[in-house]
């Protein structure tokens, strides 16, 4: 495994005992409102403090881009990290959450780490060395017809300017595919994306955080990833659509119908 991606395991998993330990008694957890619908804890702000320590400590000049510390460092290495992603459903002692770590180099993702603490399930991947879940190489599914497909989503629940064009969208999919679920973590729903259980997923609005390791795990385990329109736009405006190749086709295909010019934008 390279250097950079054990450490990031390193990390990960040690941000994945502190939210196990937190989970145990989740009444005793503070938390703050960042706006309508967000909510932080302390254990997103511990958990991010040992991911941090953790990378730091091995790589001193890298730089950092995390959820709830923002940005630190000027390097060619970039550290992107949700260090609970799925933090609704952590409150609620609802098990579908996840650490999520990728590390850019000059631009272009290179490694990434997603892993599940309820589940022990370990997401990586290496750029051009594929995606792994706890040492099986993964693969997106075969599934090629999208009435077969299930769907993997999030709702727009904080900032509803797309509610309309979302509601269309969710509106032809569920007439057009087999199911459509919506976890509650859009990292993990990539790694499951990479993994199979899911043939395909959209979001609208997500945040780098979110996204940056599960991009690299859908591609490296060869799925596609886009934008709405198909283009690369995703990692910066957070519209997003992956898949196997088949299936990635035929969603751009039902979403562009429901398309106003801000979601077209790349
Ligand atoms: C959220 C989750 C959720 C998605 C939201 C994200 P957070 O992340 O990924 O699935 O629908 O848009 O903000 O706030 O729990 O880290
Ligand atoms: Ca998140
Ligand atoms: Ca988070």
């Amino acid at each position: 495994m390279h250097p950079m991606l054990s450490t990031a395991v390193k990390a990960a998993r040690r941000a994945g005992a502190i939210i196990n330990r937190a989970a145990l008694d989740i009444d005793q957890i503070t938390i703050e409102t960042k706006q309508h619908n967000d909510f932080v804890s302390e254990v997103d702000r511990m958990a991010e403090k040992t991911i941090i320590d953790t990378l730091l400590e091995a790589y001193p000049d890298h730089a950092i881009l995390a959820e709830e510390s923002g940005r630190r460092g000027e390097s060619d290495y970039i550290w992107i990290i949700d260090p609970l992603d799925g933090t609704t459903n952590f409150l609620h002692g609802f098990p579908q959450y996840s650490v999520s770590i990728a590390l850019s180099y000059k631009g272009v993702l290179d490694q990434a780490v997603i892993f599940d603490p309820t589940r022990n399930d370990l997401f990586i991947a290496s750029r051009g060395k594929g995606a792994f879940l706890n040492d099986r190489r993964l693969r997106v599914s075969k599934r090629i017809k999208l009435a077969e497909a299930l769907i993997g989503t999030g709702f727009p629940f904080r900032d509803f300017q797309h509610l309309d064009a979302y509601l269309a969208m969710f509106r032809d999919m569920l007439q057009k595919t087999a199911g459509i679920r919506r976890p509650g973590s859009a990292a993990l729903d990539l790694a499951w994306v990479a993994a199979g259980r899911l043939d395909g997923f959209w979001e609208i609005g997500l945040s780098k955080w979110d996204i940056a390791a599960g991009c690299l795990l859908v591609q490296e385990a060869g799925g596609l990833v886009g934008d709405f329109s198909g283009e690369d736009s995703y990692i910066d405006t957070g519209n997003i659509v992956a898949g196997s190749p088949k299936i990635f086709a035929q969603l751009l295909q039902i979403l562009s119908p429901h398309l106003t010019d801000t979601l077209k934008g790349h």
